[in-house]
């Protein structure tokens, strides 16, 4: 088998006139985590779902772990580890019935799954909770739940479905230290966010925008490549000065954050920094700064608004 467990070629669906996701190539290499980024409704579910065998496209091509899809969907979906945005267990069944219950879907035996349900109950903290009914269980200890179900057949490619949502920041911290635990045994995960910090956490990243794809690269590529310079603005007043910034040409975007202003110049700017003082004032100092993935974000979306 190739390298690479999920390639996108063209891929499209849409809903009637609704182009959900668009035109989406993507190659997401062996043993990485990558990063699905974009904001709510920007097709990474819809995308999700065709990549599962569980939605067919409406044009292009998907090849899962070698295999294509629609064709070969029902192996595909046996094979991967999938964890559905939305909560998706038996909620009158408890947490350990739950989990006994997929191993016999995919068809472990007895001894099997005793042993396999015992083990993800001790990874992911579920003990405690094996004999309580998955429905009233709260949002981190379902996200538990959920994970544990996706690993349970120990899958080579793991697609997590922003598995992070409604869950506190200990809970999130925990999940990524997971993510990379698992990924460090040979399963490659893809897992769709719109939060920046999980982005930055990320191999690779495939940022999508109203269904197209707008960048792709590693984190450190997209970060490098970028077709802007930051500049950090400090000073006595930086929300008097906001305005002046955001009707300058030169300026992609101007955002404020506690008494500094962080500024995403256009590259054609050849001295970003003189250029930010002269907007701001005698008062004010400039700074170059390392570009984000929220600015790469805010790049890259603002370029495809233009054409
Ligand atoms: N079954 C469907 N019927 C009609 N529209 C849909 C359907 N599924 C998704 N959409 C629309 O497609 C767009 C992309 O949705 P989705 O893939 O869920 O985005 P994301 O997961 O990035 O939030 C949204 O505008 C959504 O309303
Ligand atoms: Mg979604």
């Amino acid at each position: 088998m190739s390298d690479i467990v999920i390639a996108t070629r063209g891929l499209s669906r849409c809903f009637g006139d609704f182009v959900a996701v668009d035109n989406l190539s993507m190659n997401i290499p062996a043993n990485t985590v990558h990063g699905f980024l974009g904001p709510n409704g920007s097709g990474k579910t819809t995308a999700i779902r065709m990549m599962c065998g569980l939605l067919d496209p409406s044009e292009g091509e998907v090849e899962v772990l070698g295999m294509q899809v629609p064709a070969q969907a029902a192996i595909v979906r046996r094979s991967v580890g999938y964890m559905t945005q939305r909560f998706s267990m038996y909620e009158d069944m408890t947490v350990e019935q739950n989990l006994h219950f997929l191993c016999r879907i995919h068809g472990l035996n007895a001894s099997e799954r005793r042993n396999r349900v015992t083990e993800v109950m001790a990874e992911y903290r579920l003990g405690d909770l094996s004999s309580r009914a998955a429905g009233p269980l709260s949002g981190g200890q379902k996200r538990r739940l959920a994970l544990a179900g996706a690993v349970l057949t120990r899958p080579k490619l793991l697609i997590l479905d922003e598995p992070t949502s409604e869950v506190d920041p200990n809970t999130r911290r925990e999940m990524w230290e997971s993510f990379f635990r698992i990924a460090a045994t040979g399963t490659s995960i893809l897992v769709s966010t719109h939060l920046m910090d999980e982005a930055e956490r990320c191999h690779a990243l495939t940022i999508m925008n109203q269904g197209r794809k707008v960048a792709d690269g590693t984190v450190a590529d997209l970060k490098t490549s970028l077709n802007a310079t930051v500049v950090i603005v400090s000073g006595p007043d930086v929300a008097s000065i906001t305005p002046q910034f955001n009707a300058a040409e030169e300026v992609l975007a101007a955002a404020q954050s506690g008494n500094e202003l962080r500024v995403i110049l256009h590259n054609d700017v050849a001295q970003p920094e003189q250029f930010a003082q002269g907007v701001a004032g005698e008062q004010y100092r400039a700074a170059l700064t390392d570009a984000t993935i929220e600015d790469v974000f805010v790049v890259v979306t603002s370029e495809g608004e233009r054409d």
